[in-house]
């Protein structure tokens, strides 16, 4: 899948966003170093901590799919702002892929690049544990 084509695939997952309480969507999809992809959106929950967002919601299903060598994710919202991945779904992108491309939309389709280190410095992962 080129670059457009994965943006388009994260962007057409914000209609599949279930944000009834923020009204805020979010949709990913993130591609694997076989060129694999998963999808993500955000789906809330009337608890509201039971809710998860788009990025983990495509990781996650990546991983029970059994892909977990991430190569870049692109997570689209409709705001003015870039949408930039909570600290949650930094610390889980860290687990998979340390040096993640990540390429985040605002909904004027205008990007900003980051790679995970730009966003999670010092970062804890699987080797911390010693
Ligand atoms: N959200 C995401 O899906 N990804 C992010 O990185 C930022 C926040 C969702 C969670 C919640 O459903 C809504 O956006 C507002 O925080």
């Amino acid at each position: 899948m080129t670059r457009e084509e994965l943006k388009a695939a994260a962007a057409a997952m914000l209609d599949r966003a279930y944000c009834p309480y923020s009204h805020f969507p979010v949709g990913a999809a993130l591609e694997c170093a076989d060129g694999t992809v998963f999808t993500g959106c955000n789906v809330e929950n009337a608890a509201y901590p039971a809710g998860l967002c788009a990025e983990r919601n495509a990781m996650f299903h990546a991983v029970a799919e059994g892909h977990t060598d991430f190569r870049r994710i692109v997570i689209a919202g409709r705001g003015e702002d870039f949408c930039v991945p909570c600290g949650i779904c930094r610390q889980v992108m860290r687990e998979f892929a340390p040096e993640l491309e990540i390429i985040c939309l605002n909904g004027n389709g205008e990007e900003r690049t980051f790679t995970l280190p730009e966003l999670l410095p010092h970062s804890f992962g699987p080797e911390s544990l010693g």
